[in-house]
């Protein structure tokens, strides 16, 4: 089986880098390269975490590059109560001998497409502002996409707001240009994101695992996410943004439908993805008043044992 060509667009955290670790070790899974953005954390920290994560996954040689130190329109804000202040949670990993490219992410993304034989799967578990800002500096890069896989949005509860979901509230004008784009997406949102996850009892077995991958993803899958101002945590083992790249991978794991997503911009709700999951027209339709959406596959259910399971056994933890 040829691997598939992929190149990742993270802020590495917690959950990206279990998502790096299980790209560069899955055969089927040939990354190409991967682009940084602020988000969990700073743009300097979210490299450095993927050079050391690189590092412990005994990667080979996988360029890196820097993008957006900040959304399209909003400051940068951090998710540093879920991933902590370095962003990988309580884990403290060495200094890399890797280092970034001299050049833009957008750059890096942009010769690495054009410059592969067949097209490119761009899988963002990010917020999305280096890809908005590849696709229109240059909208031809589309051509040699193959789609684009994303971490991000809900159909149901939302995360950083009661109604969004973070790397689509970080920077919504990103997600709405990536949308529009003409390129085929794929949601993997909080609808299936939130069900991936690892039992309490095999995490915390992996802190003693005689493997710096095993040690490492168990301090990640153990990380609790602070729940409020009296410091209270709460485990949640989720396997997160490496459950979008198990799509990749094992699809049929997936329910998943083809539906109309609008990104909210404005208001309460901005950076909610709006998704049509009704039956049958409304009113909106019926007296003509409904607006174009974009067509999007979203994975509005999961088999997630199986990805879990994966997702260890790829690792060679289970
Ligand atoms: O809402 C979860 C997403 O936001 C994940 O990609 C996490 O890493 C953060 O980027
Ligand atoms: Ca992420």
């Amino acid at each position: 089986m040829t691997a598939l060509p992929v190149i990742l667009d993270v802020d590495t955290g917690v959950d990206d880098a279990l998502a790096i670790l299980f790209a560069v070790a899955h055969p089927g899974i040939d990354v190409l390269g991967i682009s940084c953005v602020a988000g969990n954390a700073s743009l300097e920290r979210v490299v450095e975490n993927t050079l050391r994560i690189l590092d412990v996954a005994g990667s080979p040689d996988i360029p890196v590059a820097a993008g957006a130190r900040r959304p399209l329109i909003e400051p940068a804000r951090s998710a540093s109560h879920v991933h902590g202040e370095g962003g990988l949670g309580t884990l403290r990993l060495p200094p890399s001998d890797r280092s970034a490219l001299p050049i833009s992410s957008i750059e890096l993304m942009h010769t690495l497409i054009s410059q592969s034989a067949v097209p490119v799967t761009l899988v963002a578990l990010a917020p999305q502002t280096n890809l908005a800002l590849l696709l229109r500096q240059y909208p031809d890069i589309a051509d040699n996409i193959e789609r684009i896989v994303f971490m991000g949005g809900s159909a149901s509860v939302g995360n950083a707001t009661a109604v969004a979901e973070f790397n689509v509230w970080h920077d919504p004008e990103a997600a709405a240009i990536v949308l529009d784009s003409g390129v085929p997406t794929f949601m993997y949102g909080l609808d299936v994101f939130n069900q991936v996850g690892v039992d309490e009892n095999v995490a915390s077995a992996l802190l003693e695992h005689d493997s710096a991958v095993g040690r490492t993803v168990g301090s990640l899958l153990t990380n609790r996410v602070v729940l409020g101002s009296d410091k209270s945590s709460e485990y949640t083992g989720l396997i997160g943004d490496a459950g979008a790249v198990c799509a990749l991978v094992d699809p049929d794991a997936l329910r998943t439908e083809l539906r109309p997503v609008r990104v909210e911009l404005g208001g309460y709700g901005r950076g909610q993805t709006l998704v049509d999951l009704r039956r049958w027209p409304g009113e909106d339709v019926v007296h003509g008043l409904a607006e174009e959406w974009e067509t999007v596959e979203i994975a509005l259910d999961v088999d997630a044992p199986r990805y879990a399971r994966l997702f260890l056994e790829t690792l060679g933890l289970a």
